[in-house]
């Protein structure tokens, strides 16, 4: 076989990179629809459940029982099963049909009826459904701060600056066990610095998450996993009834928790059944219900290359969004783990949830560098990419959670982040955190950019902190005196809003003054065109307030003085044969004095004039003020030229070179990227017409080819073109001009 370059171009584009799998339902390798899947089926007797998805009650496995006893509101199961999954289907996509009718019926379904509706959805479709039926009207966003050095003052500092950046809620986890106090400690302090009332957690085993709550130092909780299958539960040691209680533990002291599931962790556990992936996530949604918990993180979250790997597998994951947000869940909607080698790939699957909305578009934007510095496995989109997640927002008015800020606040508050942290550590006797590494954790770009600590000495205070008596109240106090009162009284906002529990409503985040903003309060009341969440207002004016945008006037440089002047001297006559017409356009070396590339217009001018002179001929420069049209300038030029060949020049420096007998938009050479001309190009421009006008035989001038050029300069482009156009005297015929230069050959 003959191998193409094509091809091989192909092999090395980033994607390739992904994996990709046919499906084997036997082992899970399925995303939706499996020949194992049960069909929906409720069967309930005495006000209780006795069949369910083909199941009698005596063969019911854990998961199923739970389902059966404590998910499904059997107020509506009967309507619900009896209505037909098309049917449930078409309301998500129907305006008419508010979230809160929806939200009734689907309370009633099994985890196969679930499936059996989204059987009949598109990818567009369950957008439309995830805007109508995510539970909190205004959209956030969740970060990632970790760092592989675990270095608190540089996670008090990204924490700061992912509070200033828009994060509702900011976590972390750690490398070392051991490190989880001073991290949890280092972000809710950073945290509060950036803004008040960012909600934080610090992912680790669920003994040491507890008290970590219990001390103040966290404010969320989402590592309860939960799994579609009695096997992959039995592996965690896990039971939906342990999950339940721990949930209760949490939201005891005032911590708000989210379960954590999502497709491809039964199969990844070798414990699928056989059944497809968004079947067992419809199991998990369930058990997550049944147990209380007010939301979910979903979306596939660590397992997401799997179901990636199958056909489908991203309708799927919004799939998964879509179920727990018609079951009343918050969702924090993945987008956190690293899916795809390809840009375009991971934006794509992004768009899922970005364009709708989620409670948390993603449930962890890295807001470190994936790399070395992700300690969630790498992420999805990380810090580098900041700028480019704020251009598609301004671009699509969508907000997703975040919006720009300037270099000098960032700076700012990583600086305060680091010192606050210093401080709390001085004053509870931790091993000092040093003037030094404050520095570096306010300006660093990652870890490697920080001193190494002594970590045996971070350790131990750690777990001393961790089984002592001290909790956040000291961190509290410990600030306050060393002069930090506004974050000391945040974080005591902070635990005075774990006593009232507010947010422990449904989708609850604070806003900058600790008011809760939750699915009670800020209900999604989506229902088509003109309802919702709207970005608007000064909302919207934050998020487009990038700092590269400009001014429109400072992309046009007011007119510099010429080294040699044109001046006017009267109507253009018809010329003499052997000469060369420079017709210039309306504004040129008037309004304005320069090409879009910054050429003066005397210099341009003395270039073509010398590639004239080179080849024997005279010039005469007219200026044409019926047209800024660069066509009409040249025609008009050409008109009054004795040999019949005018050279037109705009403004901005695109040229034409014109014969009068040829239709205005016809030409012998068009020079239309103006920004790729240097004085040499006007040069051979010059003598290219010259020579056109003996009627010798001409090589087109040559010219670099840069096609970014259009899109980098379009805006100024227009404005020098308004300029000229402003200059255009309809009623003017062509004016001689004289330029008292002479090219010297
Ligand atoms: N199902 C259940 N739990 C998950 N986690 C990640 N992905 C899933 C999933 N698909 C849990 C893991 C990890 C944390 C980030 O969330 O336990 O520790
Ligand atoms: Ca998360």
């Amino acid at each position: 076989m003959s191998r193409s370059k094509r091809f091989a171009a192909l092999r090395e584009r980033p994607i390739n990179q992904d994996t990709f799998v046919h499906e084997w339902p036997e082992v899970g390798l399925i995303v939706t629809d499996s020949p194992f899947d049960p069909e929906p089926s409720l069967r309930i007797t005495n006000g209780r459940v006795v069949e369910m998805d083909g199941v009698a009650r005596a063969d019911m496995d854990l998961i199923d029982r739970f389902i059966a006893d404590y998910a499904l509101d059997l107020s509506v199961a009967e309507e619900a099963m009896a209505t037909p999954p098309e049917a449930i289907a078409r309301m998500l996509v129907d305006i008419n049909v508010p979230r809160a009718e929806i939200v009734r019926l689907v309370g009633g379904c099994t985890a196969a009826k679930l499936v059996a509706i989204i059987r009949h959805l598109n990818v567009l479709e369950m957008m439309m459904g995830l805007a109508k039926m995510r539970v909190r009207r205004t959209p956030a966003n969740q970060a990632h701060v970790t760092n592989w050095k675990e270095h608190p003052a540089l996670l008090a500092a990204d924490a700061a600056e992912a509070a200033l950046r828009g994060f509702a809620e900011n976590e972390t986890t750690v490398r070392v066990a051991r490190y989880a106090p001073l991290s949890a400690l280092a972000i809710l302090v950073g945290s509060q610095v950036g803004r008040g009332g960012v909600l934080t957690q610090c992912a680790v085993e669920e003994a040491v998450n507890l008290r970590l709550g219990f001390k103040g130092l966290t404010s969320y909780a989402e590592t309860l996993s939960v799994y579609g299958t009695e096997g992959a539960f039995i592996d965690g040691d896990d039971t939906p009834w342990s999950k339940a209680f721990l949930a209760s533990a949490y939201a005891s002291r005032g911590v708000k928790i989210r379960f954590t599931s999502g497709t491809g962790s039964e199969a990844l556990m070798g414990h699928s059944q056989g059944r497809s992936m968004l079947y067992l996530e419809a199991r998990c949604l369930l058990v997550t219900r049944g147990a209380g918990s007010q939301g979910v993180q979903n979306g596939s979250i660590s397992c997401v290359a799997l179901p990636e790997s199958l056909p489908g597998g991203v309708r799927i994951i919004l799939a998964e969004n879509l179920l727990a947000s018609m079951l009343n869940l918050e969702v924090a909607a993945g987008n956190d783990a690293l899916a795809s080698h390809s840009d375009i790939r991971k934006t794509a699957k992004l768009m899922c949830q970005f364009i709708p909305g989620a409670d948390f578009v993603h449930s962890g934007f890295s807001a470190v560098p994936r790399f070395p510095d992700n300690l969630f496995g790498g992420g999805c989109f990380d810090a580098d990419e900041y700028d480019d997640y704020l251009v598609v927002q301004r671009d699509m008015q969508v907000d997703a959670g975040l919006h720009p800020i300037r270099e000098e606040e960032a700076v700012a508050v990583r600086e305060r982040a680091a010192r606050a942290i210093q401080a709390t550590f001085a004053a509870l006797g931790f091993p000092a955190i040093t003037d030094a590494e404050v520095q570096a954790a306010t300006i660093a770009h990652d870890s490697g950019d920080m001193p190494d600590r002594d970590v045996a000495a971070d350790l131990a205070a750690a777990d001393g902190f961790l089984v002592g008596p001290r909790t956040v109240l000291d961190v509290i106090v410990a600030l306050d005196e060393a002069g930090f009162t506004e974050v000391a009284e945040r974080l005591l906002a902070m635990g005075r809003q774990r006593i009232l529990g507010d947010y422990l409503q449904p989708a609850a985040i604070l806003d900058a003054d600790f008011r809760v903003r939750s699915g009670i309060n800020d209900r999604n009341d989506y229902q088509g065109p003109g309802s919702g969440y709207r970005l608007q207002g000064e909302r919207w004016q934050r998020v487009q307030d990038l700092p590269q945008a400009k001014p429109p006037a400072d992309f046009v440089r007011q007119g510099q003085p010429l080294g040699v002047q044109l001046e006017a001297v009267g109507p253009a006559p018809k010329g003499r044969a052997n000469e060369v017409v420079i017709a210039v356009g309306p504004a040129f070396g008037d309004a304005l004095t320069e090409t879009i590339g910054g050429l003066p217009h005397d210099e341009v001018l003395q270039q073509i004039l010398t590639g004239i002179a080179e080849e024997g001929l005279t010039a005469r420069i007219v200026r044409v003020h019926q047209s800024a049209d660069l066509a009409f300038v040249g025609y008009a030029g050409a008109q009054l030229s004795g040999s019949g060949i005018a050279i037109g020049l705009q403004s901005r420096g695109t040229t034409v070179i014109h014969r009068s007998d040829l239709a205005p938009l016809n030409n012998l050479e068009l020079f239309p990227q103006s920004p790729n001309l240097t004085l040499e190009s006007y040069r051979h421009i010059g003598r290219n017409a010259a020579r056109y006008a003996k009627g010798e035989t001409v090589q087109p001038v040559p010219v670099r080819v840069d096609n970014w050029a259009r899109l980098r300069l379009i805006v100024k482009t227009m404005l020098l073109h308004r300029r000229e156009v402003e200059a255009i005297d309809p009623a003017l015929p062509p004016t001689e001009l004289a330029f008292d230069w002479e090219p010297e050959i």
